[in-house]
């Protein structure tokens, strides 16, 4: 039987609910769907994340003849260009959160013609031991591993989900070393102004307190995490460890997001120093008074980091995770 036909009886027996395949049951995000985009600075849709990844697939020389597979899609970020790159017969597109899987489908109509069938499921990654073994070519992520309580358990089970030479494809992943850096600068800021003479703000000192505490979460690994959304940061070499373990090899492009491997090819990371301010201004939500002072006053000690990497991509802050499976 293809891989195809296997993938279409496999399907035919999973149970439906509104319209999608049910894998789990449907679960909303902690913040508001509909905003997902506004809050993230997404414009309008666009196809080089997907299409980065799809390069990625071919230059790892991944076996795309089988059906895809993509977990936590959110608000289409990666689907998008994923829908219209992937070249195997289906591409399964999942998320636990019914508003997300309503959202990312306005991306699409019936009349699109890309080579991939699209089918949409409500998945929680918490459920991936329900898929059966050997059935993908592609697993495929963005900003989701973070937010699955045991994710060692699901790389486990998408080692066993995988057809032999696929792979299981993660991006915008937090990592441990550069988060803790930021949280460690972070700290030094009240110090860095009141050498400066600048008076820290409540509603500054707040945010910092925001960003010193969540990173303190993320990395610790005694505490019980699951009401949280985002719940981790990575060690690379944990996870290229685990991956061995299951018959995954791992490459990792520190600092790299998919679309870099589509054209333009435009790096999108600047340094740890241009990094740490937007993070503070964007992601945090921190005023712009606040950020231009942190520019001034700790110019040097994030000049200093961005002069350690002047060689090499780094600090590692994200970055994107190949697991290809042995053929
Ligand atoms: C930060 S968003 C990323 C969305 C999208 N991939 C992107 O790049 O914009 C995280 C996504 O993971 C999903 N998610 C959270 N917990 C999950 C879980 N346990 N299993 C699968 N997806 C999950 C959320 O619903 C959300 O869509």
């Amino acid at each position: 039987m293809t891989p195809s036909a296997n993938f279409s009886q496999w399907i035919d027996q999973v149970p439906k609910w509104r319209g999608w395949l049910q894998l789990s049951p449907a679960r909303a995000y902690m913040h508001d769907e509909e905003e997902y985009d506004h809050f993230h600075g997404n414009a309008a849709p666009d196809p080089s994340e997907g299409e980065g990844l799809c390069a990625l697939l071919a230059k790892h020389a991944v076996d795309t003849t089988g059906p895809a597979l993509e977990i936590g899609c959110g608000s289409g970020f990666l689907t998008f260009g994923l829908a219209r790159h992937y070249p195997g017969p289906d591409l399964l597109i999942t998320d636990p959160s019914a508003t997300f899987l309503k959202l990312t489908q306005t991306h699409f109509s019936e009349t699109d013609a890309f080579p991939a069938r699209r089918h949409y499921a409500v998945l929680n990654a918490d459920d991936v031991g329900r898929l059966p073994g050997g059935m993908f070519s592609l697993i495929a992520m963005r900003s989701t591993l973070h937010h699955i309580l045991r994710y060692e358990e699901f790389i486990v089970e998408c080692a066993r989900s995988l057809r032999p030479a696929g792979a299981l494809v993660m991006g915008a992943e937090p990592c441990e070393s550069g988060y803790q850096l930021m949280g460690t600068v972070a700290k030094s800021i009240p110090a860095a102004f009141k050498a400066a003479g600048v008076d820290l703000k409540p509603a500054w000192a707040a945010k910092l307190d925001e960003l010193t505490e969540a990173v303190k979460f993320y990395c610790l690994r005694d505490l019980e995490k699951f009401a949280a959304e985002d719940k981790h940061l990575f060690n690379p070499r944990e996870l290229a460890e685990l991956g061995r373990r299951v018959g995954l090899q791992l490459h990792f492009y520190p600092t790299a997001a998919f679309r870099e491997f589509a054209p333009p090819f435009h790096r999108g990371f600047h340094g740890f120093g241009h990094f740490f301010l937007i993070y503070l201004e964007f992601c945090m939500g921190c005023e712009k008074e606040f950020v231009e002072l942190v520019r001034v006053h700790l110019r040097e000690l994030l000049s200093y980091v961005d002069d350690c990497y002047r060689s090499h991509p780094g600090p590692e802050i994200t970055g994107v995770f190949v697991f290809t499976k042995g053929g």
